[in-house]
């Protein structure tokens, strides 16, 4: 059954020129770019996604990381579309992600993993609503 996920990459992988490489891995292995934009992360949009870190040593340091610069949004759809992503991420930390992962292959250090990727379907289509939200007077696209 198809599935979305949201997928953003990281300002450390928009800055260090990786997104042609990135979005290829994803579509490689089939899925689907439902949507793709280029632009920023607002305070509000990184508090209400990183919600479950609120209070954690690392929060303050995550939201000003993910809105210091561009990063690439995307919905992302295909069969076990969640799953199929997280595999293709590799671990959170680059330093434990596989080589051939994209966590493994583009970063270095948790701090700036160089991508995010909705951990259940239910979380996916929370995130797509904080990162596209429908817009009044159109089909919602
Ligand atoms: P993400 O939400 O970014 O896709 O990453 P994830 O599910 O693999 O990891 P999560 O536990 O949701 O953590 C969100 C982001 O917070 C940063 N983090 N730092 N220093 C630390 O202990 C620590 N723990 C998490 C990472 O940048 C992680 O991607
Ligand atoms: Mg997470």
């Amino acid at each position: 059954m198809s599935q979305r996920t949201y997928l953003m990459l990281k300002p450390d992988a928009v800055a260090g020129g990786h997104i042609g490489e990135i979005v290829a891995r994803i579509e490689r292995v089939g899925l689907t770019i439902e949507r793709l934009e280029l632009g920023r992360v607002t305070p509000e949009q990184a508090a209400e996604n990183y919600v479950e870190h609120e209070g954690k040593p690392f929060y303050q340091g995550l939201i000003d990381y993910i809105t210091s610069g561009p990063v690439v949004k995307m919905v992302v759809s295909g069969p076990c579309a969640v799953a199929v992503a997280r595999k293709l991420m590799g671990a959170t930390d680059p330093k434990e992600a596989a080589p051939g992962t994209i966590r493994g292959d583009f970063g270095l250090v948790m701090d700036a993993n160089v991508m995010h990727g909705s951990d259940s379907p239910a979380s996916a289509e929370r995130e797509i609503g904080i990162f596209f939200p429908a817009r009044a007077g159109t089909m919602g696209d």
